[in-house]
């Protein structure tokens, strides 16, 4: 047998583990959850055992663990490290869940459940592959390294300090990373670059006690006032941002890419109605595309203070909040960002309150050489398990995880999503489509038999 016909014979079984993977709460930001990524870090280590993986261990980090694995069959071959994240983002609000978030249930063509496309399912349809070369051919074509971390949905916080400190366990020649969608069912995609971010809270602080907006309103300046009129001078109508300095390191598109993303088949229709909005809003002289992939943004993420529970209160609140992100492109710097944002609104706060940015997480943006070798193993195997060739494309997503392989282990990483753009990920009904699922596994089986055709120098 070969392991693509493994893998025909096996989705129910394949099916089966998924369920159990997405019915494991593994949310990373909540303390209580705790255990469950405890629970889904040991559960995979022993799927990866499962598939043949020599060795597959639960290793500890400064936060979540990692998961890690290694297959190494012949040193005349490439090394692969493919990274995934286990973790997953709170299911809130949970009223607006047709099916139980950590109940995975089948509808239609499609698994619902926290997780599915981001990321269990994507990193899933690889250890399938995995287990269906140990099934059959016995062994993968290449080298494979696993890192799994359980941190990816707040920053990867910690998984920095656990690249530098394993360089040699983590050494490869390439990376691959499944954690983004495709243009559409039928229409694969290969990202070569995606956003980085940089997150900001801010605190405007004004009287000490809330007082009564009666006595006080008028000659005592509300701090949420304040707030708002400090965050209407971060952006023009227009969205562009006014933040001195901002644009100083974003590198321009070129001619030649606008022309490449402007071939990218997009229906502005159905992206409004994917959006659920009426008009499309930014950056005029970009299009859509350009404007959710290639241009930085500023984002509102929450703003809140005074009194917010039903009904009125004349109060005129001592404190306001807003969380600020900032999705950048290359070559801006997070931490370069944060300062520049964090800088202006002090300058620009008026002497009636004070103000206090704290600078929550960031990430790198990433790019991605378009001609890579192992990017054209890639197209081939997209190529015939999808029935049509890829398009280049870049993303408006965050994975930090790109940058540092590229900083600390030297490598390039193959991004090759198998979601769709409407998995509703980090919203309520996650899903993920099936047939992406599967054509996913039959992807990554090809995508390392293509890529043993590589020596591991040519991909440096
Ligand atoms: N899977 C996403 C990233 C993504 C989404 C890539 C869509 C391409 C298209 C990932 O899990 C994610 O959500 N990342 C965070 C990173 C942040 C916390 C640093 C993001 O983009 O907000
Ligand atoms: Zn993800």
């Amino acid at each position: 047998m070969n392991p693509l016909d493994y893998v025909r014979k096996n989705t129910h079984t394949f099916l089966d583990e998924l369920k159990a993977f997405l019915s494991i709460p593994s949310i990373s930001t909540q303390i209580k959850h705790q255990p469950d990524i405890q629970k889904a870090a040991g559960w995979l280590r022993d799927r990866l055992r499962d598939a043949g993986i020599p060795r597959a261990e639960v290793l500890p980090t400064a936060g979540h663990p990692v998961v890690y694995g290694e297959w190494l069959v012949d040193s005349t071959k490439p090394t692969v490290l493919l990274y995934g994240h286990y973790d997953v983002q709170p299911a809130d609000p949970f009223n607006l869940w047709r099916t139980p978030p950590f109940l995975p249930t089948i509808v239609g063509d499609d698994i619902v459940a926290r997780g599915a496309s981001d990321d269990k399912g994507q990193l899933f349809a690889h250890v399938k592959a995995l287990q269906a070369f140990k099934a059959t051919d016995g062994a993968p074509p290449v080298n494979i390294k696993c890192i799994f971390e359980g941190e990816e949905e707040v920053g990867s916080m910690h998984l920095d300090p656990f690249i530098m400190a394993h360089k040699d366990l983590l050494a490869a020649d390439v990376a691959v990373i499944s954690d983004s969608h495709i243009l559409g069912k039928d229409l694969p995609s290969i990202l070569y670059a995606l956003r980085g971010l940089a997150y900001v809270e801010v605190e405007v602080a004004g009287p000490e006690n809330d007082l009564h907006s009666g006595i006080y309103g008028g000659a005592v300046h509300n701090p949420i006032n304040a707030l708002c009129a400090m965050i209407a001078r971060l952006q023009d109508e227009q969205g562009h941002i006014t933040i001195p300095g901002f644009y100083d390191k974003v590198r321009d598109l070129e001619p030649e890419e606008r022309a490449e993303l402007a071939k990218v088949p997009f229906d502005r229709e159905a992206w409004l109605q994917e959006a659920g909005v009426t008009a499309a809003w930014g950056e005029p002289e970009y299009t859509i595309v350009e404007r959710t992939t290639s241009r930085p943004t500023l984002d509102v993420n929450g703003i809140w203070g005074g009194y917010i529970e039903p009904g009125a209160k004349t109060v005129l609140p001592g404190r306001a909040y807003a969380k600020i992100s900032m999705r950048l492109v290359p070559d801006q710097d997070p931490k370069e960002v944060a300062r520049l944002v964090s800088d202006y609104l002090k300058a620009i706060a008026p002497p009636t309150v004070r103000v206090a940015v704290r600078n929550l997480h960031g990430g790198k943006t990433a790019m991605v050489p378009r001609d890579h070798p192992a990017l054209k193993a890639a197209f081939r195997a997209y190529t015939e398990a999808f029935g049509n060739e890829p398009v280049f494309m870049r993303e408006g997503g965050s994975i930090p995880v790109v940058a540092s392989l590229q900083t600390h282990l030297g490598i390039e990483t193959v991004l090759m999503g198998f979601g769709l753009p409407d998995d509703n990920l980090h919203a309520p009904n996650e899903k993920l489509h099936l047939p992406n699922f599967f054509r996913g596994i039959e992807t990554a089986v090809r995508f390392y038999q293509y890529l043993s055709d590589y020596t591991p120098e040519s991909l440096h």
